[in-house]
């Protein structure tokens, strides 16, 4: 899968594709990436990208020219072309799977107040937002697109992984411990070194629900969640519910 980012800022952007997961599933040729600069298509002597905003307001925004001739050479709209706005759709783990079973993406990064209209109207196949605030550009907008998208290929990382983590079984994912056990008087809850597969899943399942129940209330209301949801439900909430981050802590072994 290709992902060619149209920005004003490259150099932001060539890191992530450079270090980490991502430059392995580059290298391993599962991931291929292409960053154009849209100022090598701003053809006037100043290569100018950004102009007033038609009707008044404060900011600029970007020029439709350059930005047209860029994606007209990357090869939009014929293939499929997101813009990172505030405006856009609302991005989440369903349209990241989406993208990712999917071809090639372009992706283009906004500055200033956004761009022209008119390149909206012909070039973007998709406008999508990562969330409700404004950000001051798109290209940290464009590597969360990306990155929520290429690790879903096959080969990036596990299925295992994939199947367990949040949003993957509609419910948010369980803590986690690691060795060692006991740390600085925290125990691991008990549960999890028994062995004890069965109860193992029945604890992820019922701190699942607690954590999701806590902080995304509005999930549990999905029709697709594990049949045991409803009964863990009627228990957590019996027991108290999930204790914030920094409040009591089910694992001390010094708790009063
Ligand atoms: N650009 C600025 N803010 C953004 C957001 N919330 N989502 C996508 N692109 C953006």
């Amino acid at each position: 899968m290709k992902f060619t980012i149209l920005t004003l800022f490259p150099e932001i952007v060539k890191a992530y594709f450079e270090a980490s997961v991502m430059k392995k599933a580059v290298a391993a040729g599962i991931i291929e990436y292409e960053l154009v600069n849209i100022r090598d298509y701003a053809h006037d002597r100043h290569h100018k990208c950004d102009d007033e905003v038609f009707g008044g307001g404060a900011g600029m925004l970007m020029k439709p020219e350059p930005l047209d001739r860029a994606l007209e050479a990357a090869g939009s709209p014929a293939q499929r072309t997101v813009y990172v706005t505030p405006s856009g759709r609302l991005f989440n783990q369903k349209m990241a799977e989406e993208f990712a079973s999917g071809g090639n993406l372009i992706i283009v990064c906004g500055r200033y107040e956004g761009i022209d209209q008119r390149i909206i109207d012909t070039r973007i196949t998709d406008e999508v937002s990562i969330g409700d605030y404004v950000l001051s550009s798109g290209e940290v907008a464009a590597m969360v697109l990306v990155d929520a998208v290429y690790r879903l290929k096959p080969g990036v990382i596990s299925g295992e992984s994939l199947e367990e983590e949040s949003f993957a079984s509609g419910l948010l994912e369980y803590p986690q411990y690691t060795r060692p056990a006991v740390y600085d008087t925290m125990r691991v809850p008990d549960v999890l070194t028994s062995g004890n597969h069965a109860q193992i899943a029945r604890w992820r399942l019922k701190a699942s629900v607690a954590k999701t129940l806590a902080y995304r209330p509005e999930l549990l209301s999905k029709d697709n969640l594990p049949g045991e949801v409803d009964s863990l439900l009627r228990e957590v909430i019996d027991e108290g519910g999930w204790h914030e981050p920094g409040t009591s802590d089910p694992g001390r072994t010094d708790q009063k």
